[in-house]
């Protein structure tokens, strides 16, 4: 019987920055080369705030004349064209455009961090809900096999209970030679280690425990951040994450930076039975060795192959292609719960270089972390 044609998704990129591009030539890759033939992408609008940048775009990335360029990101909202938007927009725009788009009918592919705090992220997650839209936080890493490997071999027990996990990402950016409104460092467009690298870093504390908190029991938080006088974000954070007994004993050691590099091994989880370094990466797993306790065994280890072409942000458009298709809200891989966890303990990890007492978390819910750095 002859197979039935893949079923394609129409994307509207918005913002034509560093990790759009990224995303835009990831999607153009045919599925076909990674083995998936049931669905295909397709990029049918580009929005930027200004045309030249919309039209440079389609025109740098040869996105070809399926893709219409518009000088808004309303304009992308409004197409027939397109079924799904992907928000590649600076931190602080995020929760503006997502609403934006849902609203006007379209499902969401956010980049991380979905929000700058959690009452925008729940504020989020009904809207898509009241919609019956998808809506999901680009956390790419979630999607790549190695790291299901990883969940897997982890489920499985060999490692025992996990007992401490190091979870690491930074990444020297040079920060005196960066424009002084670069993005990643902007205070107002929500630059700063915790909401720019963090995620990473924390993501390795989470998943081997805690995939997917419902209903959510935080962990609790002991924190350090560290501030730039001259560029007013955090360049270093470091936590401490204790869970509640009843999920994991295990203690979670993140830390993060954007002006040194990570050790040489990036993410390591121990348990009773013995332990699991990566390879590669923090957002980017590529394999693990795993040395056992036991004298006399051999360390295993395993390597995935990393794409050839493209960077992996394929595996996630796969998966919101495959949700949206069969009429799914959110991914079971990365839940709107999962993204709105995430912001709580960013929360308790402010509150935490805050001092501030925990009962006083709900008072930063409503706090902004670009807010929070404009009040100085
Ligand atoms: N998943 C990942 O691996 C990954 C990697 C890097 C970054 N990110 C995330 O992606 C987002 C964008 O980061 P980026 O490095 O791509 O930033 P970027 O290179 O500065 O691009 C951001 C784009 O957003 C648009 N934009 C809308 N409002 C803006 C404003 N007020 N100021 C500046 N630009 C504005 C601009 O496009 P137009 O002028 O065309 O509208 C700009 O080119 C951030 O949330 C970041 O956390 C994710």
């Amino acid at each position: 019987m002859p197979s039935s044609p893949p079923k394609t998704l129409r994307w509207g990129i918005i913002g034509t920055g560093a990790i759009s591009k990224t995303f835009c030539l990831d999607l153009l890759i045919d599925p076909k080369t990674r083995g998936v033939n049931d669905l295909a992408h397709q990029i049918t609008a580009v929005g930027s705030r200004t045309v030249e940048k919309a039209t440079q775009f389609i025109e740098d990335n040869g996105l070809g004349k399926q893709a219409k360029w518009f000088g808004s990101y309303e304009e992308v909202y409004s197409s027939p064209d397109v079924d799904a938007v992907y928000i590649g927009s600076p931190t602080s725009q995020h929760y503006g455009n997502a609403k934006d788009a849902l609203n006007a009918g379209k499902h969401v592919l956010c980049e991380k961090s979905l929000t700058v705090n959690a009452a925008q992220a729940e504020i989020l997650a009904s809207l898509a809900k009241e919609k019956k839209l998808f809506l999901m936080e680009a956390i790419w890493t979630r999607f790549f096999p190695s790291t299901i490997a990883i969940q897997e071999f982890i489920a499985s027990g060999k490692i025992g209970d996990v007992e401490r996990i190091f979870s690491d990402l930074s990444i020297d950016f040079d920060l005196p030679g960066l424009a002084p409104d670069a993005t990643i460092i902007n205070p107002n467009l929500a630059g700063g280690a915790l909401l720019a690298v963090g995620p990473y870093s924390l993501l390795w504390c989470l998943l081997p425990v805690f995939p997917h908190p419902s209903p959510i029991t935080l962990p609790t938080i002991a924190a350090q951040i560290t501030l730039d006088s001259k560029a007013a974000i955090d360049i270093h954070t470091s936590a401490v994450l204790t869970f509640p007994p009843s999920v994991s004993e295990a203690h979670a050691l993140l830390t993060s930076s954007l002006s040194n590099v990570s050790p040489p091994c990036e993410v390591l989880i121990q348990g009773s039975k013995g332990q699991l370094k990566f390879i590669g990466p923090t957002y980017r797993p590529e394999g693990y060795i795993f040395s056992f306790k036991e004298k006399g065994r051999e360390e295993e280890r395993m390597e995935f192959p990393i794409p050839t072409e493209g960077m992996g942000y394929f595996w996630e458009a796969d998966e919101v292609a495959r949700c949206i298709f069969a009429g799914k809200l959110e991914s079971e891989r990365m839940t709107l719960e999962d993204s709105i966890t995430v912001m709580k303990i960013c929360r308790d990890q402010e509150a935490g270089r805050a001092n501030l007492p925990g009962g006083n978390r709900e008072d930063l819910d409503s706090i902004t972390f670009d807010g929070r750095r404009r009040e100085g």
